[in-house]
């Protein structure tokens, strides 16, 4: 759970006069109470802010650098942290006894420091795991990025509250916060609840508006040295092409992500569940930029390969597979959802699976490049989706838990191609499409 505080236990005085059902119901109260908190905790402060990018009124953004500072220190690292270094240990112990088994005589591995012999004491040079290893990759048709990771939208801000704490221009790219043509204040309380192996969020696109985000952000952006995709959300194809139109020519900006997880105000079915609807979105956006246009996908379309393909024909110059899975949480005390909104979007390592699942899928029906999402806590995560055809990855709920996860991860991949003598990142994407038996078929049969 991410920069939790943990809760002391406190024990209540026990009125032995009174019923079972009696003490039990007062239990449910005392826990729906402290659920509460801990919702409030979360919800109200750092994930929301991460999320959005935007200062909650009397914070400011050094307060959740404060707050990532911490856990990036490793005081407040939860499960999933935790969880995805005990498998980068086991990930670099197989490395190395790959290394040593091919006698590779490769360079010695160097973090965050080179070499004394290679350096004289003028030249301070910081070399990092990742130099020299070839992780470049096309991840949309026109957009080539130093490596395959980026971050997930809603999950880095705009970017800059995480410069605070950790090198961006060590990642591929960002994605910023769903952005609209208007400003969004984002839905009632609460909009964060926990599940196992993941978050449900209900943000509801809170952001200032594409001209707001253009000024402040266009500003801030070339300093990253990051490239920065922007996230489109709207509710009509008029939204989208108002949202572009607005981000052209802010610096630093290289592509759209079209979030065609909105409803359709004509007729309330979610965009990216009909392929034709998706296919009008994408023609009219890429009417009005030469830049690359990204589609991210929804599991939410009966036929999520249909609306690929689609979107492909229409021009999209890439696809994102996957935002977010719907789900809920019901307060048994309550006897009501937990999200404000009922529903929200599931993230984390939960729905991993599903999202690697839509990468092969949809990677045998397109030829467009793809960007997996769902649940990258680690390299070996990346792996499988870069295995199952996607040529970068995102990270998102997983820098929630750990600040560093996108770096480890940019990291791991170098590792990784290092130690299994491949020239290139490339050489491994799609590899589980390829040969064996395994390749026959993907369909399955309870
Ligand atoms: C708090 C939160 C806010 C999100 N906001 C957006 C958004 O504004 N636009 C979008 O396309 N996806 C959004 N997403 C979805 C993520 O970009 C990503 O597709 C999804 O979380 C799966 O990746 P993960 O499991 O690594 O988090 C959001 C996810 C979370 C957890």
């Amino acid at each position: 759970m991410p920069w939790r505080r943990p809760r002391k236990h406190v024990d209540r005085a026990r009125d032995i006069g009174r019923s079972e059902e009696e003490a039990l119901e007062e239990k449910a109260e005392h826990a729906e109470e402290d659920e509460a908190v801990e919702l409030a905790a979360i919800d109200g402060a750092s994930i929301v802010e991460a999320a959005t990018g935007e200062a909650e009124d009397e914070r400011m953004p050094s307060d959740l650098a404060a707050k990532l500072g911490a856990a990036a220190e490793g005081h407040e690292f939860r499960a999933w942290g935790e969880e995805a270094e005990d498998r980068e240990v086991a990930d670099r112990e197989v490395a190395d006894r790959e290394v040593a088994d091919r006698e590779v005589a490769g360079r010695d591995r160097v973090v965050g420091t080179a070499r004394p012999e290679d350096t004289s004491p003028s030249e301070a040079v910081v070399a990092h795991v990742e130099d020299g290893v070839d992780l470049e990759v096309e991840v949309a048709r026109g957009l080539r990025l130093r490596n395959p990771v980026l971050t997930a939208s809603g999950t880095f801000g705009q970017g800059v509250e995480y410069a605070e704490l950790i090198d961006v221009s060590r990642l591929g790219a960002m994605v910023n916060k769903g952005t609209t043509v208007h400003a969004r204040p984002g839905n009632p309380q609460y909009r964060i609840a926990e599940t196992p192996s993941g978050i449900l969020n209900s943000i509801g696109l809170e952001n200032p508006g594409a001209a707001a985000v253009a000024k402040k952000y266009g500003k801030e952006w070339p300093g990253l040295r990051l490239p920065v995709i922007v996230n489109v959300a709207g509710y009509t194809v008029a939204d989208y092409v108002g949202v572009v139109l607005e981000m052209e020519g802010t610096p630093g900006v290289v592509a759209y992500e079209l979030n065609v997880s909105c409803p359709n105000v004509k007729g309330g079915t979610l965009f990216g569940c009909d392929p034709e609807l998706a296919a009008e979105v994408t023609r009219a956006v890429k009417a009005e930029t030469d830049k690359p246009v990204i589609v991210k996908l929804t599991p939410s379309a009966p036929d999520v390969v249909a609306v690929a393909r689609a979107c492909e024909e229409a021009g999209a110059d890439g696809l994102t597979a996957i935002n977010t899975v719907p789900g809920m949480r019901i307060d048994v005390a309550k006897r009501r959802p937990v999200l404000g909104t009922g529903t929200g979007g599931l993230s984390g390592p939960a729905i991993r699976p599903i999202a690697v699942h839509i990468t092969y899928q949809v990677a045998r029906a397109v030829s467009i490049p793809i960007i997996g999402a769902g649940g990258v806590t680690c390299a070996k995560d990346a792996l499988e989706f870069l295995m199952a055809g996607a040529s970068a990855v995102q990270v998102g709920s997983a820098t929630f838990a750990d600040p560093l996860a996108p770096i480890k991860t940019v990291e791991g991949l170098a590792e990784y191609v290092r130690a299994s003598g491949l020239a290139s990142i490339r050489d491994i994407v799609g590899a589980a499409q390829r040969g064996g038996k395994r390749d026959a078929g993907t369909e399955y049969v309870q």
